[in-house]
């Protein structure tokens, strides 16, 4: 086992690789295909996509083609948040399904409880319909989990009070300086794995110098100091790079952090200027 391929466990006794690998912005074709293969070959055995990104195709090809067992591998996709009835949903998720190819996907996500277009709205009676959806889904057994991404407490609360199959995780943005505290407690309450989303902020937190002096600590690096620092707190994270240098830097992880030096990284604010939030 390596810091890659220990796992937690979903509420429904499902495991899952306690890193992720991110593949938005990353081009569908060869880049993504690339990526992808590069991450599993530096040891990475859980894949994070969406059908926002438009790279499922090439994902799918990429697990296929790595020789690894399918069952050795978890991926993740996610409901196109403009997905907001039943049938949009079913429809949303053919598409997924088949663009993917393979057998199964390990987790399905809605990707926000409003679309992008209309940011911040009450979506929560739709939310209810697309749930009902995802729960007649997981039925099938064509997923293995499912769950929600950027949901707020108020909106997590209304789906918790209305749903026969409660959401198994919960994806949203967490990184040092930004950790969403009131969502990812509204979750944990209830028993979801939260997974943190940007935990690079994007890119925008690896010239922190604050967090570059803690990283000296242990001979590493600001992104792998930010991944660890989502793992000691018992967040997911999902680190997303193209960069064959960056998988493979970020595939390196078998340090801790110190409770002192976690105490100091907790309290550090605006460590990503320019980083977008999805708060609402
Ligand atoms: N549910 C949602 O709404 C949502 C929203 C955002 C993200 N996500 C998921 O979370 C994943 C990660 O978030 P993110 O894409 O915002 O980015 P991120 O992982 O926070 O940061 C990625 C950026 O950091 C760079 N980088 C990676 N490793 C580095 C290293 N070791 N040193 C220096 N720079 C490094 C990457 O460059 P290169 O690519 O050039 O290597 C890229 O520019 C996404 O890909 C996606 O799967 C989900």
């Amino acid at each position: 086992m390596t810091a890659l391929t220990e796992t937690f466990t979903l509420p429904n006794g499902v495991t899952i690789p306690q890193v992720g690998f991110g593949t938005w912005q990353v081009p569908d074709g060869p880049v993504a295909e690339g990526a992808v293969a590069a991450a599993l070959k530096a040891g990475y055995r859980h894949i994070d996509t969406a059908w926002q990104y438009g790279n499922e195709a090439s994902v799918g090809r990429a697990v296929r083609a790595s020789g690894i067992a399918r069952k050795d591998i978890f991926v993740t996709s996610k409901l196109p948040a403009h997905a907001k009835t039943y049938a949009d949903a079913m429809n949303a998720f053919q598409e997924s399904f088949a663009k993917l190819d393979l057998d199964y996907i390990d987790m399905y996500l809605i990707h926000a409880p409003w679309p992008w277009d209309d940011f911040g709205a009450d979506y929560r009676k739709q939310n209810r319909e697309v749930w009902r959806a995802l729960e007649d889904i997981y039925a099938t057994g064509k997923v293995r989990a499912i769950g929600i991404s950027n949901f707020n407490a108020r909106d997590q609360e209304d789906l918790y009070a209305h749903c026969t199959i409660k959401p198994m995780a919960l994806q949203l943005q967490y990184y040092i300086g930004f950790t969403e505290d009131a969502n990812v407690a509204a979750a944990r309450k209830e028993g979801l794995l939260v997974e943190g989303f940007s935990p690079l902020a994007t890119g925008f937190l690896t010239n922190n110098t604050d967090v570059a002096a803690i990283a000296a600590h242990y001979n590493a690096t600001v992104a792998q100091v930010a991944i660890r620092y989502c793992l000691q707190n018992k967040v997911l994270p999902l680190p997303k790079a193209v960069n064959p240098a960056h998988i493979t830097e970020n595939a390196q992880l078998d340090f801790t952090i110190s409770d002192e030096d976690m105490q100091t990284l907790d309290q550090l604010v605006d460590t990503a200027p320019g980083e977008e939030h999805n708060l609402y």
